[in-house]
């Protein structure tokens, strides 16, 4: 049964939908069908389709009672609309339907854990937020509520655990049939911790330990975590809230966060080995991820931040994207990201030069666009100093662009989106350290009417930000102070 909530938002959302003109929305990144998207939920392969579900406010392009929006895909980039999965109807959830994930069951329906708001006012007036977690079973399409929800509550807590802060159940099956969720939470010390549950049915829940506390060393409260087997170790992703910046990691306030370590099965232990962020740019959050039927761990992050989100116009009918699907791998201890490699069907238009001297101001013909892949390698010129600066300028007019730069000497790369068309006072700015020899460095820039990501060195670093720009901003120009020898390949999407 379809609740009146949720089918005033389907029909909300359906006719909302067909006033937005597709050109004013990125081409192959996923955002939101009306309103305001935040998180990926459920992201899962399920009867032949990529499904991704998301954090979603339909009625307005800023956050309010969370429903979940739901889109498929064959090939992760080109999406097609399904009506909202969730609504907030039940009265666990009456506060919204926050983040969780999706698993399908044995018999053939798709479940959805998911993690349920509701405030109570006390009796001394002030309003509590109880957090639970719940569950809907469906058929990919319609989902219906569990009538044993909510499955975990503050009941199936530690001592001293946060009841407000239990949220964003992340759900896997193991080889023996039963299954594990991973929930993040907040314990005594105020800073974050991730749970581990099990489940023989994925209905009837058992806390089974924490699988790794934060101890104040991350950010506060960690949100929406996802744990997973990759190239012989095991990655905690998880979003923590309130970081402090160390080094050049961390800027983002609530920022991402990638634990490698080892998992022993048997006692369920996972041993932490190193840390490292996800993202080095200005928008990423929340990523989940999926395997895919071939083996690939693919991830998708929340396109945005939670610092510079609302500062956008009441007025736009969508807001929040989703970053590029990404397949990760281990390399040496850190964690590498790729565009999704279908995104290389989407090329055309093939443009290339090769040794091109950039020494000052240098445009190419044929080297414009807004939805374009670059690759890029620099070296610097042959029997010179190495330069002081290398800069790409795209989203480019008479009155705007964003700039990548790149200072060798420092080692330094910075994504600048001053000039973007914003006109708030709030971050455009950051800076990353790479690794590059001698001022050699490759990059593949791939743009999407409204965002770049920057993936350095083969993946090593990711730096991804949105842009708002004028789409007659259309210029890509490249700059250097000092000489720079450069390879380009440029392919339209
Ligand atoms: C992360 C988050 C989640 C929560 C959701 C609410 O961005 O705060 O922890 O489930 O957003 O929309």
């Amino acid at each position: 049964m379809i609740s009146q909530t949720l089918r005033e938002a389907r029909k909300y959302e359906e006719a909302f939908e067909k006033t937005i003109q597709p050109e004013s929305r990125p081409e192959f990144h996923l955002s939101s069908r009306a309103g305001w998207m935040n998180d990926p939920n459920g992201f899962s392969y399920y009867q032949g389709k990529y499904h991704m579900f998301y954090q979603y406010h339909p009625y307005d392009a800023h956050w309010g009672p969370m429903h979940w929006g739901h889109a498929v895909s064959e090939d992760l980039l080109h999406w097609t609309y399904l009506p909202a999965a969730l609504a907030p109807d039940e009265f666990y959830d009456m506060d919204g339907c926050f983040s969780g994930s999706a698993i399908d069951l044995p018999d053939g329906r798709q479940l959805l854990m998911y993690t349920g708001v509701q405030k109570e006012r006390q009796r001394n007036g002030e309003v509590c937020e109880y957090q639970t977690q719940c569950i809907a079973v469906g058929d990919g399409v319609d989902y219906e509520k569990y009538e044993g929800n909510p499955v975990l509550t503050g009941a199936d807590l530690p001592e001293g655990c946060s009841r407000t802060d239990f949220r964003d159940p992340k759900v896997w099956r193991i080889a023996d049939g039963t299954y594990r969720c991973v929930i993040g939470n907040r314990p005594a010390d105020g800073s974050g911790q991730i749970l581990l549950y099990s489940s023989e049915d994925a209905l009837h829940w058992k806390f089974e330990k924490i699988l790794i506390a934060n101890n104040d060393r991350y950010g506060k409260m960690w949100e929406c975590p996802d744990f997973f087997r990759l190239d012989g170790k095991w990655v905690l992703l998880t979003s923590p809230q309130d970081m402090l910046p160390e080094g050049f990691e961390y800027h983002n306030g609530n920022g991402t966060l990638c634990v490698i370590g080892t998992f022993d099965e048997e006692t369920e232990t996972f041993r932490e080995e190193s840390f490292q962020s996800i993202d080095y740019g200005i928008d990423f959050y929340a990523p989940q991820t999926v395997l895919t039927p071939d083996g690939r761990r693919v991830m998708i992050g929340w396109m945005q931040n939670w610092d510079t989100c609302d500062f956008r116009s009441p007025h736009i009918p969508w807001y929040g994207q989703m970053s590029l699907p990404r397949e990760i791998s281990i390399r040496a201890g850190r964690l590498f990201q790729k565009p999704i490699r279908e995104l290389e069907t989407l090329r055309c238009n093939r443009v290339e030069y090769r040794d091109v001297l950039v020494s000052d101001v240098v445009h190419l013909k044929g080297i414009s666009g807004r939805k374009v892949d670059l690759e890029i390698m620099l070296r610097p010129e042959e029997g010179e100093k190495i330069y002081q600066k290398f800069a790409v300028r795209f989203a480019q007019n008479d009155k705007y662009q964003t700039a990548l730069s790149f200072r060798p000497y420092e080692s330094v790369m910075k994504i600048d989106r001053k000039f973007s068309g914003s006109r708030r006072a709030i971050i455009h700015q950051r800076r990353s350290l790479v690794n590059s020899e001698q001022g050699r460095i490759k990059l593949r820039m791939i743009l999407d009417r409204f965002s770049a990501e920057i993936f350095v060195n083969d993946g090593e670093q990711v730096i991804t930000a949105t842009l708002y720009t004028d789409l007659d901003a259309q210029g890509i120009s490249f700059f250097a102070d000092g000489k720079v020898r450069m390879d380009i390949v440029k392919y339209d999407l």
